[in-house]
């Protein structure tokens, strides 16, 4: 077994995901400390390019979760993320960039058990990727032919 301890960047809606990781700690529910969280006032608001800076800086997963569907206090800002997340899964992609690298889930502030289920399967997920040497390789491959 690998020491690799992944670090991710997680983007957390203020009224959802993150009332759900802040119960998870008051409950006492056990989830791995690879998270280094940015608090969102909602995921409509996260612009892509700060998911591709968190790579370009060194973070080997990112996560990103909002409110559910129907329930984002801007209204529809959480499609807005889904669609602005699809995109760009699909660009990570075809610059080669694993897909486990990039999470993106619904978790309201009352799933603390959900959390811990999400946040388990994130750092697995992105440990099995490795560390973050693709996203360096796919943008030098960029600076060569810019
Ligand atoms: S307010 Fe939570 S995703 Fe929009």
């Amino acid at each position: 077994m690998s020491d690799f301890e992944p670090k991710i960047v997680a983007f957390f809606c203020n009224w959802c995901t993150y009332g759900a990781a802040d119960l998870a700690g008051v409950s006492r529910l056990d989830y791995p400390p690879n998270f280094r969280v940015v608090r969102l006032p909602c995921t409509g608001r996260l612009n892509p390019k700060y998911i591709l800076e968190a790579f370009k800086r060194g973070a080997d997963g990112v996560w990103v979760s909002g409110c559910h569907p129907g329930d984002c206090h801007y209204i529809a800002g959480n499609y807005h993320a889904r669609r602005k997340f699809v995109l760009l899964h699909h660009m990570l992609e075809t610059l080669g960039v694993e897909p486990g690298r990039l999470h993106f889930s619904w978790i309201s502030s009352a799933e603390a058990i959900k959390f811990q289920e999400v946040a388990r399967d994130v750092v697995e997920k992105v440990r099995a990727c490795g560390p973050n040497e693709s996203f360096r390789k796919a943008e030098l491959g960029l600076a060569e032919v810019a």
